[in-house]
């Protein structure tokens, strides 16, 4: 499985992110959390700072959606140049719709869940997704402690995908580094976030190539 490593910037300096990006050139996306502070206890950024570092980026843009009301405000994010965008399975009302419409605008669709949020009422719905993002830590800040207890799902996640025959790609997201990513990879991951454990780093381009070598020899 070709693997795919996304650092957020998150992590990143905000004062600086167009540089921050370039920092990250190395990578295949670049994360971008959206947070509204309602759906989660946290606000970043919207639509016309991602449309601003869509421009600028080195690395096509990973948009993750912590925000109420997605069906109103994803498909903006596509139009604003994301090159995938991810909503949350608690949050969306009409996934099926807004997936196509997603699709529809030129953007990779993800589903996101929560660590208590099941993968199973989305296993007939795969075929809609490009994407479906595992959460390893509560959605709203970078830098917690990875949730192991969330590995199962990828798992079994990963195991409908393959029983589809589809070609939907795992995301984990949440405390993704070295010391942890190679689990993630052999549960059945192949899109790795890491905000802190490269953003963290002092040579954040070494920080990607050691993450992708680590989980490429565990995929
Ligand atoms: C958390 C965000 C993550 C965050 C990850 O809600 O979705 O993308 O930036 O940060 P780390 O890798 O530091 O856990
Ligand atoms: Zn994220």
């Amino acid at each position: 499985m070709a693997v795919t490593i996304a650092p957020s910037i998150l992590s990143a300096d905000p004062a600086n992110l167009q540089s921050e990006l370039e920092r990250i050139a190395s990578a295949d996306w670049a994360h971008v959390d959206v947070m509204d502070g309602h759906f989660v206890p946290n606000l970043t950024w919207g639509l016309p700072v991602v449309e601003r570092l869509a421009a600028v980026s080195p690395v096509p843009l990973d948009c993750h959606l912590m925000i109420d009301d997605p069906d109103r405000w994803a498909p903006g994010y596509a139009e604003a140049g994301a090159a995938g965008v991810t909503v949350h399975a608690e949050a969306v009302r009409a996934p099926v719709r807004l997936a196509r419409d997603l699709r529809a605008a030129g953007a990779r669709a993800g589903i996101a869940v929560s660590p208590s949020t099941p993968v199973e009422p989305l296993v007939d719905l795969l075929g809609e997704f490009d994407m479906v993002l595992v959460m390893t830590v509560e959605p709203g800040f970078g830098g917690q402690g990875f949730l192991d207890v969330c590995l199962p799902k990828v798992r079994r996640l990963r195991r409908a995908v393959s029983a589809a025959g589809l070609q939907v790609q795992v995301q984990v997201d949440g405390g993704v580094s070295a010391s942890t990513i190679e689990r993630c990879a052999e549960a059945g991951a192949d899109v790795f976030v890491a905000g802190s454990a490269v953003y963290g780093a002092e040579d954040a381009a070494a920080a990607i190539a050691d993450l992708r070598r680590l989980a490429s020899a565990a995929c």
